[in-house]
């Protein structure tokens, strides 16, 4: 395997792209006999492969990263594969691999994913899975709605839990966030319910029944976030998820699955939780 560059994460990488490719698998070999042309599209690419660092002794290790995992997926192979990366020397790596899978239909797109996603309008026999791999906040809650629309993509999104608290301010005041991080959550959530982090609450306490503010705790960063996927997806959203944790044990992202076409609900999801609950 090759390296182009990328040095991203730990040992949550390979547990979220071993998800990755146990659902890739799962969903072509369940299909197989269906009249659909099956598509892949990872929205933030990266280059093929994955730069880490053993935790033991410092030493680079390299791991297959998503594009190659959707590439080696065989029974039967995607129809088509679309590698959508913002950077330009990523997209020059992800073109170099048609050389070595020939016979898969490569289409690299050196493109933003949220302009490329929202415009995204697949014929009506398109079905497929589609991979959100953000470094931090990039994936907008209004590509996610759109994408709910078209009824035809499994999705993985890696929510940014770690990103996301980081841009809350200490004070926990919703009015410290600067405007330029409130546009970002804005952006994020769809709209400005991740204020409502910061609602009062009533807590009783010995002497009478007082209105505090409460501090917000990761989990609840995620719920809001799930409630608006929610809103988009309906029963399509998956109930569980999975937490990934750095070698300090700190959350940094959740993964979260949501079905793409209602028919496929039951095979769907069984095959997620399965995945996830192996975390
Ligand atoms: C976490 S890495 C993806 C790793 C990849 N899934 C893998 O397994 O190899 C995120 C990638 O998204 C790209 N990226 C960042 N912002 C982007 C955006 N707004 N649109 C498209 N690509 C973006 C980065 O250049 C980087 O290659």
């Amino acid at each position: 395997m090759t390296n182009h560059g990328g040095r991203f994460g730990g040992s949550w990488t390979k547990a979220k792209l071993d998800i990755l490719e146990g659902y890739l698998d799962a969903y072509t070999t369940a299909l197989k006999n269906q009249p659909f042309r099956l598509w892949y599209i990872d929205a933030f690419a990266g280059s093929g492969s994955v730069q880490l660092r053993k935790p033991d002794d410092g030493a680079d290790a390299f791991l297959d990263g998503s594009v190659r995992r959707a590439l080696e997926v065989s029974n039967p192979p995607f129809d088509r594969l679309v590698f959508i990366e913002k950077d330009r020397n990523r997209c020059a790596a992800l073109d170099s691999l048609r050389t070595e899978y020939v016979s898969r239909d490569i289409r690299v797109q050196n493109d933003e994913a949220n302009a490329y996603l929202q415009g995204l309008k697949p014929p009506g026999n398109v079905r497929g899975v589609l991979f959100l791999d953000p470094f931090a906040t990039q994936v907008s809650m209004k590509t996610l709605r759109h994408i709910a629309t078209l009824n035809c993509f499994d999705t993985w999104i890696l929510f940014p839990v770690s990103a996301v608290a980081r841009m809350l301010p200490k004070s926990r005041q919703p009015d410290d966030v600067s405007s330029s991080w409130a546009r970002r959550l804005n952006h994020v959530y769809g709209d400005d319910s991740w204020r409502s982090l910061y609602r009062p609450a009533a807590q009783r306490n010995l002497w009478q029944l007082a209105e505090t503010t409460r501090e917000p705790g990761l989990a609840e960063l995620a719920a809001i976030y799930r409630e608006r996927l929610s809103e988009a997806f309906g029963p399509r959203l998956l109930e569980g998820s999975a937490e990934l944790r750095n070698s300090r044990d700190s959350v940094l992202f959740e993964l979260i699955f949501c079905v793409g076409n209602p028919a496929g609900i039951g095979t769907a999801k069984t095959i997620a939780a399965y995945l996830l609950n192996k975390i």
